[in-house]
């Protein structure tokens, strides 16, 4: 048996044989390439059970890791642990290729026994010791690591804990990177994701997916589908260069879904995944030093969303890297690039999305927008990087926003008058910018505007990009309005993104598909 690849492994986690024998064979025509019986999720456990279970799962073609799970470290039922160990010695006997057995159960002598004489028997078979630890990181991984490959050498070690920040995942990479031969460290939870994908890169023995959501084993586990056709899990390999979105919450972005469509259909070897970075500067810093610091990560470039753009900002000005005087005047980072050399330098593609999206949707060229007045609705990031777009072409800019001192701030800082939100009365401007939240999935019925203010002379251009067509572009197009998608600035900022991290153009019209497929509408 070959041993130098990471096997994507599915669980078949089913209460009978005839339930286990479905899972399996959905499993294996979902591209699993390898399965893991969970038989502690058996009613009425046995080992003539588990052999008949052993046997439909080597009809696949498949290997087979025969589990029985103890309830203390996640297991489904409370079998005994003298059942649990009977079932696995009956498993090695019917020709599973891998057992695991708790190490701390491994530990008591009865016990260690009975499997180490099946795996006598079955000299092709290979033991796993595995630990789990489904509160949070292990007191001292390094040391039950040891202690495994300490017990029995010829075992596989199989460390998993669960991540409560994304920075926990560290730990995992790098007791990955200190060990070589037949080893997996991952990480359980959502922060944890990453542990999953590039335990291929970081060469573990086996990650794990679901073939569908319900059937998940683990907190936080992903579906196959989500491996195989977001990730590209085939083509991962210690080479790959690593992306994502770094945010919080960062489950709606649509950013993985494009930069994986687009690096797939470059053919490039590069993977995209949703960092999600809780909390402030610190953690940010945290997260940016951890995975710069490895480089076998290989992380070379990220975009940067709510709400660490200025965080950005701050961590590549002290990393004494350089800032493009754009990012910089606008005050946000949106996308860093990380050279192999360790240095790293920061960019804003709002500006460029947002620019871009107002002249094609005006059918102007910029020096067209000199002495327009625009209406800015809103004063957060977005709003910042417009009204700098604007006032750089020319354009007489007026922002409004519902607390009236951001307004004012931005105001003064551009040069631009500002008001209230509330005191948005009448058609003052030629184009209206919503760079306000209002319309935004799942608030859909809502809109920053009067529908009364409108007026047919009038463009609207909606930044919010989730719907597509907002009730405000709806009400905006039966006024006879010009109307502007935030989409086209989203698409636009990717595209800008997409040649920072590879000196290339995407294809606009994979971006363009993959933006409407992800859509919610
Ligand atoms: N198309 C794109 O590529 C793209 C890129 C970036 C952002 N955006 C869009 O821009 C929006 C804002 O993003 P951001 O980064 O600027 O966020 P932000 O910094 O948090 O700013 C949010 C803005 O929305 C206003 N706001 C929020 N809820 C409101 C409400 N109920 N009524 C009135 N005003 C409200 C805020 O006003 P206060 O100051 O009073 O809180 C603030 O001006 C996002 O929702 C997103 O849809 C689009």
């Amino acid at each position: 048996m070959i041993f130098d690849m990471t096997y994507l492994a599915v669980p078949i986690a089913a209460k009978d044989l005839e339930g286990a024998r479905s899972q399996m064979r959905f499993a294996a025509g979902a591209g699993a390439e390898m399965l893991e019986l969970r038989t502690d999720y058996f009613e009425n456990l046995n080992v003539l059970l588990v052999r008949r279970a052993v046997e439909a799962a080597r009809e696949t073609g498949l290997p087979v890791i025969v589990t029985c799970r103890d309830v203390r470290e996640g297991g489904a039922r409370d079998y005994e642990t003298r059942l649990r160990a009977e079932v696995l010695a009956g498993a090695l006997k019917a020709g599973a290729q891998f057992v695991d057995f708790e190490y701390a159960n491994f530990a008591e002598t009865l016990h260690r026994e009975k499997i180490l004489a099946a795996l006598a028997g079955n000299s092709k078979a290979r033991l796993i010791l595995s630990a789990h630890d489904f509160k949070g990181r292990f007191e001292d991984i390094g040391r039950i690591y040891r202690q495994i490959a300490g017990a029995y050498p010829a075992a596989i070690p199989k460390l998993v804990y669960t991540a409560r920040h994304i920075n926990d995942c560290f730990e995992a990479f790098d007791l990955l990177n200190s060990t070589s031969g037949e080893r997996a460290v991952l990480c359980m939870g959502e922060a944890g994701l990453i542990s999953r994908i590039l335990a291929k890169k970081l060469g573990g023995f086996v990650t794990f997916a679901s073939v569908d959501q319900p059937t998940a084993t683990a907190p936080g586990q992903m579906t196959i589908e989500q491996f195989k056709g977001l990730y590209r899990y085939e083509s991962i390999d210690e080479k790959t260069e690593v992306y994502g979105v770094i945010g919080s919450p960062i489950g709606h972005s649509l950013s993985p879904a494009i930069h994986n469509a687009c690096f797939a259909g470059a053919g490039m070897n590069r993977v995209y995944l949703p960092l999600h970075v809780e909390g402030g500067a610190a953690e940010f810093e945290r997260f940016m030093d951890g995975v710069l610091r490895r480089d076998r990560l290989g992380f070379r470039g990220l975009s940067v969303t709510i709400p660490h753009k200025g965080h950005a900002l701050e961590f590549v000005r002290r990393r004494g890297g350089a800032v493009e005087p754009l990012a910089e005047r606008i005050g946000a980072v949106n996308t860093v690039i990380a050279g192999r050399d360790g240095r790293v330098s920061g960019y804003n593609t709002d500006y460029a999305g947002a620019l871009g999206a107002i002249v094609d949707g005006l059918g102007l060229e910029r020096a067209g927008l000199a002495g327009m007045s625009v209406a800015v609705l809103g004063a957060g990031g977005a709003a910042r990087a417009i009204v700098v777009g604007l006032c750089d072409a020319g354009a007489k800019v007026l922002i409004y926003n519902r607390t009236v001192e951001k307004a004012k701030k931005l105001a003064e800082e551009f040069g631009c008058a500002y008001a209230g939100l509330d005191e948005l009365k009448g058609p003052a401007a030629r184009l209206v910018v919503n760079c306000t939240s209002v319309g935004m999935y799942p608030h859909i019925h809502e809109t920053p505007l009067p529908k009364e203010l409108i007026t047919s002379g009038m463009a609207v251009f909606d930044t919010v990009y989730n719907p597509p067509e907002t009730l405000l572009l709806k009400q905006a197009k039966d006024a006879g309005a010009k109307t502007i998608s935030g989409m086209e600035m989203f698409i636009n900022q990717a595209a800008e993104q997409f040649k920072l991290f590879t000196h290339s153009e995407c294809n606009m019209s994979v971006l363009r598909k993959t933006v409407l497929d992800s859509l919610t509408f």
